[in-house]
């Protein structure tokens, strides 16, 4: 989704905002753009369709200088993918925008300032707000007035970065409901949508509230609240490093990030387990009195963290005994919801960023839960800051749009939680102690499992020419298959979709057939036969069966009929029944990216798709 940074400085600024963009490249983007404050009130732009790369190879071919700049990063939404409607734009010569977000009312505006006499150039929403605040300046306000008062008339969504080449001081910026940061160095200042573009200019930072509006110079920063007055927001130092996005000898992030699950997931775990227990207090100092009151859950999420939720319903019901709801964050906000008794309001999101998830929870505030509890990856993002409990997920950046690393901590940290609840709601302590034994071998199970990855590797060739896939999947492996599935659909492109195995006769099965390839994700369960009785209904059609099988699963290839040509069976130890969604997880992110990379598919940033979804 659009990134923004911006800066304000002693020295040239253009390679600090070239590196911002570059480092938030993963968020997803269409095209760019970058304008600088030149001497003599006038300013310097350069925009382009396409990649970071070719901004810069624009900017170096026609070079400009300046100590005060802004650039940005666009996805598109008001208006297609063309070099007049990237960001930043301008408004006579002097007025320079980027925006993240959406104005619901642009179209109002911009009649009444085409009655002023204003010419649009673009089909934007967001040259609307650059001619207003021009406007405004035009009437005598200086800068940060003329924003206050823009602001003022603006409905939707937005995060703003705005400078006027005639008064060089300052860049003013304004939030609500997009995501924006303020970072400080030494006689300079820097803002931008995400941390990420900042880190090798500063870590000390602050995040903008919402309705905030702030005038930032080389050597201070005054935040003025929604109503006006001036405020100290808090700082913080962040831990994240500067390195953390170099991709190293991988090909590709998302590779890297599914090398990278292990450690991830012990990072996850660390401190948090000891003595065979879940420790008090790491999901906060309150936690435990409100987990006691805990009837019921509801969780809500989207795409692959709403995965991670569907998993996390089986283990709460079967291991505390408290009924959980699992639902999709963009439906949930919408709907009339009765929240039962003594209900527990549970979020993932590996960005924290995700605007439905996010108004979910405003939404939920309202509704009378026990609580809010997240589960993140971002210790800086909107969705930390504004819930009652959270337990953070220790994956580090992920840069990859396809989630991987985030989606297994997820699963770790979920399994913290419900051991947590199991454990005040009685699970007897032996069994507690089994399933902390099995969620403290995760890293090592799951190290294991990346071995599949040469065998993988061979039998995605077989998925390079097929048009569509179906993944099945039973219990808690049914929101494995989904994800298998989501994950081949939006890096190969190839149709994909999951199923719990039972329902493949109440529909799917129609469109089995020699050319339809069928994943299977089967663990070593109770549900093992009624799974095979599925396979062997999907063979009856000819269909070619790709089965991953826990070790000591009672399955073979024979009773399959997968053999060399048609279809295949990869066992590998799944490490037992708790863990287990977590484990087979990771052959099907192998899966999805060697078909990928075979089809030669932009696999960490695929088509149309953002990292951190922060629009509606
Ligand atoms: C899929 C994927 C998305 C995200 C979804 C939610 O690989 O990454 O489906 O899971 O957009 O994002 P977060 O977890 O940041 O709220």
């Amino acid at each position: 989704m659009c990134g923004i940074v911006g800066a304000i400085a002693q020295r040239d600024v253009t390679a600090i905002l070239v590196e911002g963009l570059r480092r938030l490249e993963y968020r997803g983007y269409d095209s760019t753009g970058l304008a600088l404050a030149q001497p003599g009130g006038d300013l310097a732009l350069w925009r382009t369709v396409g990649k970071v790369a070719r901004l810069a190879e624009k900017i170096k071919a026609n070079p400009g200088e300046g100590v005060l700049g802004v650039a940005h990063s666009r996805w598109a939404t008001h208006g297609g993918v063309t070099e007049a409607n990237a960001h930043p734009h301008v408004s006579e010569n002097r007025i320079a925008l980027i925006h993240n977000g959406i104005i619901e009312n642009y179209l109002e505006i911009r009649e009444s300032l085409r009655g002023k006499g204003y010419v649009f150039h673009s089909e934007t929403d967001t040259e609307v707000v650059t001619h207003l605040i021009h406007d405004f300046v035009k009437q005598g306000h200086d800068l940060t007035d003329a924003v206050k008062l823009a602001v003022k008339q603006l409905t939707g969504a937005y995060a703003i970065v705005v400078f006027d080449a005639q008064q060089p001081d300052r860049i003013v910026v304004a939030r609500i409901a997009s995501p924006l940061v303020i970072g400080f160095g030494n006689g300079e200042n820097f803002v931008a949508s995400d941390v990420q573009a900042l880190l090798p200019v500063t870590r000390s930072f602050i995040f903008l509230e919402e309705g905030d509006v702030a005038d930032v110079r080389r050597d201070s920063v005054t935040v003025f609240d929604a109503r006006g007055r001036v405020v100290e927001r808090k700082r913080h130092e962040s831990s994240l490093s500067a390195d953390a996005v170099e991709r190293g000898e991988y090909a590709h992030y998302m590779l890297k990030e599914i090398h990278e699950q292990p450690q991830a997931i012990a990072d996850t775990l660390e401190g948090r387990i000891a003595n065979d227990r879940v420790l008090p207090n790491i999901f906060g100092v309150d936690a435990d009195a409100l987990l006691q009151r805990v009837r019921h859950v509801q969780i809500v999420a989207c795409g692959t963290s709403y995965h991670g939720g569907l998993v996390a319903r089986y283990w709460c019901e079967a291991l505390a005994g408290i009924p959980c709801s699992v639902e999709i964050a963009s439906e949930y906000r919408y709907r009339d919801v009765v929240v039962p008794k003594d209900s527990l309001f549970v979020t993932i999101s590996q960005s924290g960023e995700t605007a439905d998830t996010l108004a979910a929870l405003s939404q939920a505030k309202k509704l009378g839960y026990l609580g809010t509890f997240a589960i993140c990856n971002v210790p800086e993002s909107s969705l930390v800051r504004e819930s009652d409990l959270v337990l953070m997920t220790r994956a580090g950046p992920e840069i990859g749009v396809a989630s991987t690393k985030a989606n297994t901590t997820q699963l770790a940290a979920l399994a913290l939680l419900m051991l947590e609840l199991a454990r005040i709601n009685g699970l007897p302590a032996e069994r507690l102690r089994e399933l902390v034994a099995e969620l403290t071998s995760l890293p090592r199970v799951v190290d294991a499992a990346l071995k599949t990855e040469p065998e993988v590797r061979k039998l995605a060739e077989r998925f390079v020419p097929k048009q569509s896939a179906i993944f099945l999947g039973r219990g808690t492996y049914w929101p494995v298959a989904l994800e298998g599935a989501l994950k081949l659909k939006e890096i190969s492109y190839i149709h994909a979709e999951g199923y719990p195995a039972g329902e493949l006769k109440h529909g799917p099965l129609a469109l089995v057939d020699a050319e339809m390839p069928v994943v299977a994700v089967a663990p070593n369960d109770h549900l093992l036969e009624k799974l095979k009785s599925n396979l062997a209904e999907v063979r009856a059609r000819g269909g070619e069966l790709f089965v991953f099988a826990d070790a000591n699963a009672d399955i073979d290839a024979h009773q399959l009929g997968v053999h060399e040509a048609h279809g295949a069976l990869v066992k590998l130890d799944s490490g037992g029944n708790f863990i287990a969604p977590a484990v087979l997880t990771v052959p099907l992110q192998l899966l999805a990216y060697h078909v990928a990379v075979l089809r030669g598919t932009d696999v960490d940033q695929p088509r149309n798709l953002a990292k951190s979804v922060t629009v509606e």
